[in-house]
């Protein structure tokens, strides 16, 4: 009998000999994504995919899939760019690699906290730039981060890791989610579970964490910037489109919020026109969040996992819609 064939949309950061002695691979070795019109021809011959965040797996692309298609493998926890829905219609499995990731994000989204409230970015800006003259007493002043008050939007595996960064520093911690979580839980974390409104009114950390759904598409808009602090900083490591890109340049501009910073944008990646390039209250970086060597690693592993179990007909060790089953 012929091994099951499978397409990897890009070179991954691990060794694929255990999944080459079941399956036949196939890795798209461009440094940009796969155009959909190749994806869309693959999917009539392959038995699995292993797709990355970037490729848009929608429902024409999950329909046109042969008969003997059996899985989804995504290397990322958030899967919105997978028309969920579409694939269970057709009892495709969908895995993903929650939990790995979560330190190396929360680790990033400190790191842009940090980075914004002490404008390193600006200030490494200002050294090279040949403008350090001498010491000068409000030179590139920012706020304390230390016992500052911190608002978590999404309090999932991620919102939680920062929750344990924050209680190092001595901060408040309020957090909003779409369920409370365990007292016990809010205790050992020291947070405080708050509304929306009230968490945007008195946090000087702004930290978002959802996934990407219709009912977080645009959740920061003119009106939340408006109700934030106008000494407020803004992080979003979560997905672009949870805040308006518009919104953001004038909470920016006209000093509704004091700074951001971001590793997610909309759309992504950032057009090079995008006004918000030139603020110098806002730090981009590039969907870096899980990006350490080893979390990797352990991504592209616990990926080829799913592929594998889904190729055998077994139960993805992380599957995003078990209704299938
Ligand atoms: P998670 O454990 O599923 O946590 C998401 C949390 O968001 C859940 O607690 C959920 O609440 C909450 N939530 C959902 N809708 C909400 C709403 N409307 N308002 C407030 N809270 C809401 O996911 P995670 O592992 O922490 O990852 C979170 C997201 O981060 C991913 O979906 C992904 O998009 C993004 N991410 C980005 C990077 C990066 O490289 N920048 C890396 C990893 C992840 P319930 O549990 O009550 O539903
Ligand atoms: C990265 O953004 C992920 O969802 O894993």
């Amino acid at each position: 009998m012929s091994k099951p064939k499978v397409f990897i949309t890009r070179r991954l950061p691990t060794q694929l000999e255990q999944l080459g002695h079941i399956a036949t691979i196939e890795v798209w070795e461009e440094r940009q994504p796969a155009p959909y019109k190749v994806l869309l021809k693959k999917v009539k011959t392959i038995d699995g995919l292993l797709c990355l965040l970037a490729d848009q797996i929608d429902q024409q692309l999950i329909e046109a899939a042969g008969t003997s298609f059996k899985v989804i493998s995504q290397m990322a926890v958030g899967y919105d760019n997978i028309d969920i829905p579409a694939a269970t219609a057709r009892k495709i499995p969908v895995g993903h690699t929650p939990g790995v990731l979560t330190d190396a994000t929360a680790d990033l989204t400190w790191a842009l906290l940090m980075a914004a409230a002490r404008r390193v970015v600006e200030a490494d800006r200002f050294a090279r730039g040949g403008q350090w003259r001498t010491w000068e007493p409000n030179l590139l002043l920012g706020p304390n981060i230390t016992g500052a008050t911190l608002g978590i939007v999404g309090f999932g595996r991620i919102g939680q890791a920062i929750a344990r960064r924050a209680k190092g520093f001595d901060m408040k911690i309020f957090y909003t989610s779409r369920h409370r979580c365990d007292q016990e839980l809010e205790k050992v974390l020291g947070v405080e579970f708050t509304a929306f409104e009230r968490l945007l009114q008195e946090s000087d950390f702004v930290t978002i964490h959802t996934p990407l759904l219709d009912e977080t598409y645009h959740l920061f808009g003119d009106r939340q910037f408006e109700l934030m602090k106008q000494s407020a900083i803004v992080i979003n490591t979560a997905r672009g489109a949870i805040i308006d890109p518009e919104a953001l340049y004038t909470a920016l501009t006209s000093g509704q919020i004091a700074g951001a910073a971001i590793d997610v944008t909309d759309p992504e990646p950032i057009p090079t026109d995008s006004p918000l390039l030139s603020l110098d209250n806002l730090i981009i970086t590039p969907h870096i969040g899980s990006a350490s060597l080893q979390t990797r690693e352990k991504m592209a592993n616990m990926a080829i996992a799913n592929l594998i179990a889904g190729l055998k007909g077994e139960r993805l060790p992380h599957c995003v819609n078990p209704k299938v089953y």
